[in-house]
């Protein structure tokens, strides 16, 4: 069981501000005492630059932001040399497109993303597709809101089909990859949607129409909700932020199978990054420091290994099934209190999703509904979220956005509900 009271305590956060109603963890997550305290003991105890002294407190720090490397290391199942420090999941994501992106895509090769992608894992992709002359390809969802991969050319009834859908056998990628296929990028989590991607069942299927595909995945609203597993999934490439796990703002984590990295070229030149440089040449170290140029943000990787401790203490598998019921909690309340004015973005995949949910409130725009809620301190997103795309494939501009986190409970569900009647009231609706 999930004490949501007991863990409140851990967020000083909700001390100073007791009647918060947190509805943002997909924008940021709220940040334990933990973390708090690591960082403050970076700068009041062993305030060093990492790598560049031989005095103990830079020995110390050094220790400590390798130590982190480790910690995510195992978090996720990778090797300590594959993971790279980034500033986040959107300068992880550039950075393939730049250094593995630019190094393999030619013209009328293809790059294959989706439409329920972040603009981080989209833009970067398009401005490559468009400078190479390569194509882009861009997966389409079906009504329930999931990528549309299944039955087609299948013969299966759809309900059956829904039944079975982490079957890789129904997963159809036959129109979508070829063997000129060269990146398949996708999210793990859509950050609207809250629909999570078979990832595991897709890249089997895309490698089995060409080995040679590779395959990157943003796992920004994965890694702080659900258990990774980079060798399970059989993906080559996957990115997160600290800041959406409990960590500090400023750290990215990009994880890549290490044959890969040593054949990509790096992304920024500067300090840390070099082996030797001489007048006509220069030579790099070896992955990750290659890609890890320049003094990195070191009090917030070291911070990060005790978000890493403290989602473990709980365990994400507990918190996945938590924030599943929480959000299918907030679905029945919101349709019971709404019915039809109220129009979940994706509303087919509710049992399945992860604890977001984009909705549309009568016809007001979101900003003058956030706006309403935030004068009852309830937090939560308007806008596009940065996924234009999918907001025009569903033909609208814009929507609201509350999402769930371990440390949310009923009680804010109910006060998301109580906040929209007044915005009702006050819209005379
Ligand atoms: C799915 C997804 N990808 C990428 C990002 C970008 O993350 P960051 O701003 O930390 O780089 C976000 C942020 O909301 C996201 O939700």
């Amino acid at each position: 069981m999930i004490n949501v009271l007991k863990i409140k305590k851990d967020f000083p956060i909700f001390e100073n501000n007791p009647s918060l109603v947190y509805l943002d963890s997909t924008a940021t997550s709220l940040k334990p005492r933990p973390v708090i305290e690591k960082l403050v003991e970076y700068y009041s105890k062993y305030s060093a630059n990492i790598f560049r002294g031989v005095y103990s407190l830079s020995e110390k720090a050094t220790k400590e932001y390798e130590k982190t490397r480790e910690k995510i290391a195992k978090f996720i199942n990778g090797k300590k040399e594959e993971i790279i420090f980034t500033r986040n999941t959107t300068e992880g994501l550039n950075l393939l497109a730049y250094s593995l992106g630019r190094k393999i895509i030619e013209k009328n090769d293809e790059i294959v993303t989706t439409i329920m992608e972040h603009h981080s894992n989209f833009v970067p992709w398009q401005i490559l597709a468009q400078e190479s002359g390569a194509v882009f390809k861009v997966i389409n969802i079906n009504q329930s809101g999931d990528l549309d991969l299944y039955c087609k050319n299948i013969k299966i009834k759809k309900s059956k089909c829904k039944m079975t859908m982490q079957n890789s056998k129904l997963i159809n990628l036959n129109n979508i990859i070829t063997k000129k296929t060269k990146i398949l990028t996708l999210t793990y989590i859509s950050n609207v949607l809250g629909t999570v991607n078979p990832i595991k069942e897709i890249v089997m299927v895309a490698k089995k129409i060409n080995p040679k595909v590779i395959v990157i995945v943003d796992a920004a609203q994965a890694a702080p909700h659900k258990k990774i597993d980079v060798l399970d999934l059989g993906v080559d490439f996957l990115a997160f932020s600290s800041h959406k796990m409990l960590g500090p703002t400023g750290v990215g984590v990009l994880w890549g199978k290490y044959d890969l990295l040593c054949e990509m070229f790096p992304f920024n030149f500067g300090g840390e990054m070099i082996a030797e440089v001489f007048l006509d040449k220069t030579f790099f170290k070896d992955p990750p420091y290659k890609f890890e140029a320049g003094t990195p943000a070191i009090a917030e990787v070291i911070a990060l290994s005790e978000a890493v401790s403290y989602l473990e203490k709980i365990g994400l598998e507990k918190i996945e099934a938590y924030e599943k019921e929480l959000v299918q909690l907030a679905y029945q309340r919101l349709k019971e209190e709404f019915g039809k004015n109220i129009k979940i973005l994706g509303e087919g995949n509710i049992k399945e999703r992860s604890g977001i949910l984009a909705f549309n409130f009568y016809n007001l725009h979101p900003h003058d509904v956030a706006q309403i809620l935030s004068e009852k301190n309830i937090c939560l997103r308007s806008g596009h979220h940065c996924a234009q795309p999918l907001h025009q494939f569903l033909g609208v501009s814009s929507s609201c956005r509350a999402s769930f986190y371990f440390y949310n409970d009923k009680d804010d569900v109910e006060k998301l509900v109580e906040g929209l009647k007044e915005v009702k009231i006050k819209f005379k609706l």
